[in-house]
């Protein structure tokens, strides 16, 4: 039995072999009907649990149906109807839980709380999205890259805006993959300086360049998020907006990336802020590559998880 926590805490061989089984699993369906099920029906009999405490629209579908296709059943919980959102305890939900379904996935807020859930369950724990990381989406990320243009290995990736979640999930991801990664933004919204190090560990570069132009020239991979994350108060939005704006992913920052550059941003985006709708519907852009292969990244995640 393995958790899915985090990328840098996943050995880097079983990562490489959840990409190229999501791309393989996704060839083999080869369009056809998204509600048939995958030949090998390897989650027969399995129950899988999906639990949400933030708003989620890919994170909710992608599981729910790749546990369908790959033939077992879901139950997804909301958190604020759960006893858990009204006093018990994570510990026992954990072991209760674990008496019923075959795996846990949980969107949460805190990172302690799905640590102490890995650590009671019995059965695996999925991370799709805790305030820290995202590692999910960026296993689709890394899929979609290499679908597109190859190896990612030895490109060049930036990150412009908030060094938030997703952020850190892709910094564990230059480390384990192999790419180098330049991050542009004010200082204030930094990735934390352990997940720099982490990947800097690995013998990548990471680079902080405060100025946006000199940062994306001759980037493999721009990519972006949200300015206001979920867990960010509503009274950061304005002070975010201000500092974030020489950071807008447009048409003349695009421009300066390599020709054949792609442009990633894991959804759900706010058009004309963090980029615009030119990039995010322009030629150099994924974004909607990136949301279907939420669903193969983590099937794949799931077989390995539960070995199957
Ligand atoms: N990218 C992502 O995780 O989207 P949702 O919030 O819709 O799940
Ligand atoms: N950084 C965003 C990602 C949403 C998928 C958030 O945490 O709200």
């Amino acid at each position: 039995m393995n958790h899915f926590l985090d990328i840098h805490t996943t050995d880097p061989t079983a990562l490489r072999g959840m990409i190229d089984s999501a791309i393989a699993m996704k060839q083999a369906r080869n369009g056809r009907p998204k509600g048939t099920p995958d030949d090998d029906r390897v989650l027969d009999g399995r129950m899988v649990a999906l639990i949400f405490e933030k708003p989620s629209t890919r994170t909710r579908v992608s599981f729910d149906v790749g546990v369908r296709q790959l033939g077992g059943q879901t139950m997804v919980l909301s958190g604020k109807e759960m006893q858990l959102g009204h006093g018990e305890t994570i510990a026992d939900t954990a072991r209760v839980l674990s008496r019923y379904v075959d795996l846990i996935m949980i969107r949460t807020f805190e990172e302690a709380t799905l640590l102490e859930m890995a650590e009671h369950a019995t059965v695996p724990v999925i991370n799709g999205l805790t305030n820290r990381t995202h590692p999910c989406q960026i296993m689709a990320d890394v899929m979609t890259y290499e679908e597109h243009r190859g190896p990612i290995a030895g490109k060049k990736v930036v990150w412009a805006g908030d060094g938030n979640n997703v952020c850190a999930s892709f910094i564990h991801a230059a480390g384990q993959f192999g790419f180098d990664f330049t991050f542009t933004g004010p200082q204030t919204l930094d990735p934390e300086r352990e997940w720099i190090d982490f990947a800097r560990e690995k013998g990548v570069t990471v680079a902080v360049e405060r100025n946006p132009e000199a940062a994306v020239t001759g980037a493999d991979l721009v990519v972006t998020d949200t300015w206001v994350s979920m867990h960010d108060p509503e009274s950061a939005k304005e002070r975010r907006h201000n500092q974030l704006r020489p950071y807008q992913i447009n048409e003349r920052l695009m421009g300066l990336a390599k020709p054949d550059a792609l442009f990633m941003h894991c959804l759900p985006a706010h058009r004309n802020d963090e980029a615009t709708s030119a990039v995010m519907d322009g030629p150099h852009s994924v974004i909607f590559d990136e949301a279907e292969n939420r669903l193969h990244a983590q099937k794949a995640v799931l077989r390995w998880c539960l070995g199957v």
